[in-house]
């Protein structure tokens, strides 16, 4: 049986990189760290590199949040690439952490739109998170960490409602399971065209249609969503029934 242990991981995820013209080239496991993000600049890791942590204890989320430390059931790992607008690198790491939970999911290629994205990156499911993306970018290089949760069954009360695991779905994998398919599609999604990559994200879009509250510019808009394009932005229907565009590159969600 093959083994299941840190030294199985390396083996198994270098195995998953195998065209040398791929963006991701080399993978590092380490057996523990505090974030990914910061390992991978101590490190001196450059494009094409892939550092996954068998344990991480002091993740960084977006917008100054903190990821959760996940013990043994989550994953975390940072993809370091090429510099790329954000615009562009949020959505297709979503769609590639999508990919993965579909493929785990047993979904993949099918029309059941279990997993989704909110935009710009969080990968849900059931209206819970199932995956998070941190993008990264100083000198020329780009840090993207993700997260995603994989064999949890209880969550702390604050997280109930919001988290969800791949476990909790119904998937029958493990952690080294969820990193390879992630890195192997990471590989992938980090390639997509950007008329694919903009299909993808609309066919896995769960903000469009619902109301939500953005801060753009210096101002806060609550509306429905009408329209989102991954890459130029959002159309909102204000409460006053104006139709407004938001700049993606300058648009946060500030609640939904
Ligand atoms: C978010 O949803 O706010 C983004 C969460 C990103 C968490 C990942 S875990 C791997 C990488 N290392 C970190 O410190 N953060 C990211």
């Amino acid at each position: 049986m093959p083994g299941t242990g840190i030294e199985a991981w390396t083996d198994r995820l270098r195995a998953v990189l195998g065209d040398p013209n791929g963006p991701l080239q080399r993978v590092i496991v380490l057996r523990e760290t505090d974030s990914t993000q910061d390992a991978a600049r101590r490190l001196g890791a450059g494009p094409g590199d892939v550092v996954v942590a068998w344990r991480q204890t002091a993740g960084r989320g977006r917008l100054g949040r903190a990821w959760a430390d996940t013990g043994d059931e989550g994953i975390a790992v940072t993809f370091v690439i090429e510099a790329a607008p954000p615009e562009r690198l949020a959505p297709a790491c979503a769609v590639g952490a999508a990919r993965a939970a579909e493929a785990l999911l047993g979904l993949a290629g099918t029309e059941q739109a279990t997993v989704g994205i909110k935009w710009p990156n969080d990968v849900v499911a059931g209206g819970r998170k199932l995956a998070g993306v941190l993008v990264e970018q100083a000198d020329g290089v780009a840090a993207v960490g993700i997260g995603m949760n994989v064999s949890q069954t209880q969550w702390p009360p604050d997280l109930t409602d919001r988290a969800v695991s791949l476990v909790q779905l119904g998937a029958r994998v493990d952690r080294i399971d969820a990193a390879a398919s992630l890195i192997g599609a990471m590989n992938e999604a980090l390639r997509l065209d950007d008329e694919r990559l903009r299909g993808e994200f609309v066919a896995r879009d769960v903000l469009a249609g619902r109301r939500a509250t953005f801060r753009s510019g210096g101002r806060t808009i609550t509306g429905t969503v009408r329209q989102i394009d991954p890459m130029l932005g959002l159309i909102v229907r204000t409460d006053r029934q104006d139709e407004v565009h938001l700049p993606a590159a300058t648009t946060t969600v500030v609640s939904d």
